[in-house]
């Protein structure tokens, strides 16, 4: 029998302590103890000898150096979202703006994010859902809604005829998945939010689909619910002064939970194929 130093249920907790801090991948067969590796190993400085006297190499301990000093970077600051804006007014296309999320270095989000998650489906199809961030899957992916959530959105979808493959353009408020799948902080919306706005000016669709309470919060910049707003159209005006319809609905990770409420989501579903179809889309 293996001995080890935790009972089965502390190991356990310390797992999920881990998971819920967003380390959820094993990425080496062996643990390594940090605190059991030798210290910095010596360099030799050779100094420059006077030529009649040949001077041995001294070895001398590297000192400890003390951090770098970088300049801080105030990443919950406003100018951060201000950068964000510019930076995505400047893209024409949505090729543009894509490569200018993934060399946007102004949300702390992408330094724990494996992936930049930008969209999938057709761009300029129809309709376009607004998700709210990566979970694991997306951020092993590169793709937004592929893991169970993403799936039972698509089997929704297909029920009324439509398919990522040909109808839809799918995005979320956060190109980067938040560590632990944490709620993202106002300041990284406000950072993403930018791109996402500019995001839907470049795509035109007939008509947003925002999916659950955050990206409805986000885009919408209101404070109500999600259980208020679904199924209620509404229209959002953008930068470039165009206007898009919107339909608030549940987020398929909250039908996964309670799958009682698919019935409302079915009506906004049906709501949504009545909309296309007096919009000629379908
Ligand atoms: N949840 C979301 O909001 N977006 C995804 O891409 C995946 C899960």
């Amino acid at each position: 029998m293996i001995e080890t130093a935790f009972a089965p249920q502390d190991a356990a907790a310390l797992l999920r302590w881990y998971v819920d801090h967003g380390l959820d991948e094993t990425i080496g067969e062996e643990a390594i103890d940090r605190f059991a590796l030798p210290p910095p190993t010596a360099v030799v400085a050779t100094p420059v000898a006077a030529p009649s006297t040949p001077a041995a190499p001294t070895p001398i301990r590297a000192p400890i150096a003390p951090p770098v000093a970088r300049a801080p970077v105030p990443l919950e600051s406003p100018q951060l979202a201000e950068d964000a804006r510019e930076v995505s007014r400047r893209a024409t296309t949505i090729a543009e703006l894509e490569e200018a999320v993934r060399a946007f270095e102004g949300c702390a989000l992408k330094r724990t994010a494996k992936n930049t998650v930008f969209a999938d489906g057709v761009a300029g199809a129809p309709v376009m859902i607004v998700g709210e961030a990566p979970g694991a899957d997306e951020d092993r992916l590169g793709k937004p809604f592929v893991g169970v959530s993403g799936q039972l959105m698509d089997r929704m979808f297909s029920a009324i005829g439509m398919s990522r493959e040909r109808d839809l353009y799918i995005t979320n408020i956060l190109f980067w998945r938040p560590p632990g799948n944490r709620t993202p902080t106002l300041s990284e919306q406000a950072i993403c939010l930018a791109f996402t706005r500019r995001h839907i000016e470049l795509a035109r669709p007939k008509v947003v689909v925002l999916a659950g309470g955050t990206a409805v919060k986000a885009v919408l910049n209101t404070t109500e619910g999600i259980t208020r707003l679904r199924g209620k159209w509404t229209t959002l005006t953008l930068d470039d002064g165009s206007e898009v319809p919107v339909l608030p609905t549940f987020h398929p990770a909250y039908l996964l939970r309670t799958p009682a409420s698919k019935r409302q989501s079915w009506a906004d579903l049906l709501s949504l194929d009545k909309r296309l179809k007096d919009l000629g889309v379908r």
